[in-house]
């Protein structure tokens, strides 16, 4: 049989429905310009189709809801914290962990410990904007070293995630390894497009990083996003099943920091994890000054049976396909009206590329960020910038230095929207593609100094300047 569609099916049915509404667009207009035009001061409720993140935003499973409600809740000894401890050690293969409320307490914990003196070195293949900033709160040094592809928004290519091997061992050679308490490798890539990770790099970086006695450790956020596309595309792998690929991936590393938020699919938790069992001791006596008792962290105990329910179904093969052919579904459609994307498309998003959709605004006029406060206003729906305004830095000298990429990320939720959402989506940023000479960008008028994309400020500029 022929179809006009060739959808891969979503692999569940719906059980529970949110009501969503679209408000009228001078509604719209008129909030984006009350709240500064940044998407995240809107409320919910001001939002039709809310493509923010992929974070703490899917539709959990009756068989977690379940597990929820039957775990027992307690202070110490809780059963959920066994049932996680079981998954971990059964899907990442770590011998120890502990829980944290989300991911980036498990860095907090992770940079503290092992960051020991000012001004030592994070290599990352791109750390992600709380990585970077736990890092710089403990006065260590980010490093991005991802191979130049990265850069190449348009250039179709399999692992534009990895690490640029060869880079990272200048890099310790140059600074010399005593100067390096970790490398981190971070699967899929987020900031360059939610791009994945090969099997082969995770080994070379593993093997560096162990040739010079310095630990590895993954920000698996998107462990099993990432293992899919191991499957898909990288040579060998296309017999194994998503466990199998998950285990080895994990089995390079010394440690993982995680937040169950994506692939555990639940709406807040994360973890730290290790096979050392002196470091494990260090995280869990931070843990219990700032997080909680180990056996709940930074979370109630029901919180701990959804991420470990969540964990087991993010590894199942066709959940992971029909995901991707959702993300697909939504790349292709940009991509065939020419609307120019990071391609290949992402794990977890499609990310538009702001510079190249609106060649007509300089760094300093937030093309991406216009493009996604334009694309509320016109549709009620929420992308987010992941450019000038979130990873943008300013010189010494006071000027603005931009982002090497300038993206708008049209993250998708798991398991929330269906492939007519997704359509309305493409629909609306090709339409905004169509008249996108009529953008006029944004002037930055407030802006804290650490993570300041979620709190900053900006005024439209007038058409004529
Ligand atoms: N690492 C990566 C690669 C991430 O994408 C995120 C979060 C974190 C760490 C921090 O985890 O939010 O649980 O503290 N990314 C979300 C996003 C916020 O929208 O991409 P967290």
């Amino acid at each position: 049989m022929t179809s006009p569609f060739n959808f891969t099916p979503e692999s569940y049915r719906i059980k529970t429905i949110e009501k969503i509404e679209l408000k009228p667009r001078a509604y719209r207009e008129k909030r984006i310009g009350e709240v500064g035009y940044n998407v995240f001061m809107l409320d919910i409720d001001d939002i039709f189709i809310d493509l923010l993140t992929d974070s703490g935003t899917s539709a959990m499973s009756d068989e977690q809801w379940a597990a929820m409600l039957t775990t027992k809740q307690a202070y110490a000894g809780s059963n959920s914290y066994r049932l996680l401890d079981r998954a971990v050690k059964e899907i990442f293969g770590f011998e120890h962990f502990v829980p944290t409320h989300q991911g980036r307490a498990a860095e907090h914990i992770l940079f503290s410990t092992i960051i020991t003196k000012e001004g030592q070195y994070v290599p990352n293949n791109t750390h992600f904007d709380t990585t970077e900033a736990n890092v710089m709160y403990k006065k260590g040094i980010p490093m991005n070293l991802p191979v130049e592809e990265a850069y190449q928004p348009g250039k179709v290519s399999d692992f534009k995630g990895n690490m640029d091997t060869n880079k990272l061992e200048n890099f310790i050679n140059e600074k010399g390894p005593e100067n390096i308490p970790v490398v981190m490798l971070t699967i899929t890539n987020n900031t360059v497009g939610g791009q994945p990770v090969s099997m082969k790099n995770i080994r070379k970086v593993s093997e560096i990083a162990h040739d010079h006695k310095i630990p590895m450790f993954l920000d698996a956020c998107r462990f099993a996003e990432n293992a899919f596309f191991i499957k898909e595309r990288e040579p060998g792998y296309r017999d194994k099943t998503i466990r199998e690929i998950v285990k080895e991936e994990f089995s390079y590393a010394d440690g993982c920091t995680f937040s169950g938020k994506k692939e555990a699919l639940t709406n807040i938790g994360g973890m730290l994890c290790t096979r050392d069992k002196e470091l494990y001791e260090k995280f869990r006596n931070l843990l219990v000054v700032i997080e909680g008792f180990p056996t709940y962290g930074g979370m109630a105990c029901r919180e701990l049976a959804a991420m470990a329910v969540g964990l087991h179904e993010s590894t199942d093969y066709d959940y992971q396909k029909a995901r991707h052919a959702q993300i697909e579904f939504l790349a292709d459609s940009l991509d065939k009206q020419g609307v120019p994307i990071v391609k290949p498309a992402g794990g977890h998003a499609v990310y538009v590329d702001g510079k190249e959709f609106l060649p007509h605004l300089t760094p300093d006029k937030f093309p991406a960020q216009s493009l996604t406060a334009q694309l509320y206003i016109e549709s009620g729906i929420r992308a987010v910038e992941l450019g000038n305004s979130c990873f943008g830095k300013t010189g010494d000298d006071g000027n603005f230095i931009p982002a090497k990429l300038d993206l708008m990320r049209l993250a998708i939720p798991r398991r929330r929207y269906t492939i007519s959402h997704l359509a309305y989506v493409a629909d609306s940023v090709v339409e905004l593609y169509e008249q996108r000479d009529q953008i006029t960008g944004l002037k930055r008028v407030y802006a804290p100094k650490l993570l300041g994309h979620f709190l900053s400020r900006f005024e439209p500029i007038p058409k004529n300047i």
